[in-house]
């Protein structure tokens, strides 16, 4: 057996490799280093693969979730609401801004937004929500959507870790997930589903308006050279990054599916083991595409798994280990610790099993027998 990786970048880079060094060798060649023609072109290709009007590619997810809340002209201390259990972008942003963060609890079925508690959050200074859709798992965005409509907030898609799973309506219409909202931001970290070999970021709207205000804000805020008509920022995605995400793109699919493929022999194993709680896939099958597969463990055992893992061998993630709420950075008076019952709970039961796109059947059999053994 393989040694086993939580995540296989050069796996996936082997299988693909003369491709990318072309395109690599490329933009070297034409020394197009900052907005190339890769960039039109990925922006492009991500534009049809994602059935959206404009993606605006950017320099990092981070970036792209600050540019989105920036492009709605907000007032100082709006308040915007996101997840308590999450990666601290979201809320780093919605702070850097000047904005007050509401975080609320998630659902411990689907780690995504509990629709009651964002629901009940809701104040007469609320401007926007940014639902994460968690481990490649659809939030749901019909509730999140009714909500937006009814209060008058946008919505901000923080698609990171799910690019390329769809949404389906309860009238059958399916949308991919990050163009449903007023806006949709990803990820190109080089372990998304969807990695770049660097750090990488796009935004996603439907509306012209938006993107107009959007690309002037990635480039200084600028749509004559060096006349700054907003205030913007340094945020472009490199032409060498954009480069190997065009080759990457064409098997995003390819790679969802692996994933999807792992995640289901893992769950058949797993199964049969009474104290694990398995990642639920919500409504269709496409609305989850396993950025991480992540189960709980309802024994209080959590950490002495995690150390048995590295006794074997096997790599694990803890995502998160500390709700937002809780961080020295962002805890406050305003938030209770009654409203995080979920949040606490997952940081304490929550391992993520290594996921990716090369992993072959005798690890993951390696994987589950261990943990089998454990209980
Ligand atoms: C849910 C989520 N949002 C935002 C980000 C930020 O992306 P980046 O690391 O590209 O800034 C990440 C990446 O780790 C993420 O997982």
């Amino acid at each position: 057996m393989k040694k086993i990786n939580m995540v296989d970048l050069s796996g996936q880079y082997n299988s693909i490799k003369s491709e990318v060094d072309n395109a690599i060798k490329d933009v070297i060649n034409t020394t197009s280093f900052i907005n190339g023609p890769s960039v039109a072109s990925f922006q492009n290709n991500l534009e049809r693969y994602l059935n959206i009007k404009n993606v605006i590619p950017c320099a990092n997810g981070t970036d792209a979730l600050q540019i989105a809340l920036m492009s709605l002209d907000l007032d100082p201390q709006d308040e915007v609401i996101t997840v308590d259990f999450t990666f601290a972008s979201t809320v780093e942003v919605i702070s850097i801004l000047n904005l007050t963060p509401v975080l609320v609890d998630v659902d411990n079925e689907t780690f995504n937004i509990n629709i009651a508690s964002l629901e009940s959050a809701i104040t007469r200074k609320t401007r926007a929500i940014i639902p994460v859709h968690l481990f490649g798992q659809a939030a749901n965005m019909e509730e999140i959507m009714l909500i937006a409509e009814r209060y008058n907030l946008h919505v901000i898609e923080d698609t990171a870790q799910a690019l390329g799973a769809n949404y389906t309506f309860s009238s059958g219409e399916k949308q991919k997930l990050g163009t449903i909202g007023t806006i949709g931001t990803t990820s190109f970290f080089p372990s998304k589903n969807l990695g770049a070999y660097g750090d990488g970021g796009a935004i996603f709207t439907n509306s012209d308006v938006l993107a107009n205000k959007i690309r002037g804000i990635v480039n200084h805020g600028m749509y004559k050279r060096y006349h700054h008509d907003i205030v913007g920022m340094n945020s472009r995605l490199d032409s060498i990054q954009a480069a190997i995400l065009n080759v990457k793109l064409k098997f995003l699919d390819q790679y969802n599916n692996s994933r999807k493929i792992a995640a289901s022999k893992y769950s058949k194993i797993l199964d049969k083991v009474d104290k694990i709680k398995l990642p639920k896939v919500m409504g269709e099958l496409d609305s989850h595409v396993f950025h991480q597969y992540t189960i709980i463990i309802n024994s209080n055992e959590r950490d002495e798994l995690a150390k048995y893992f590295l006794s074997n061998g096997i790599p694990y993630g803890i995502y998160y280990p500390i709700p937002l709420h809780k961080q020295k950075a962002y805890n406050c008076d305003r938030f209770k610790e009654e409203q995080f019952k979920n949040t606490n709970n997952l940081c304490k039961t929550v391992i993520s099993l290594p996921m990716h796109t090369e992993l072959e059947d005798d690890q993951i059999n390696f994987i589950c027998d261990k943990i089998i053994n454990f209980f």
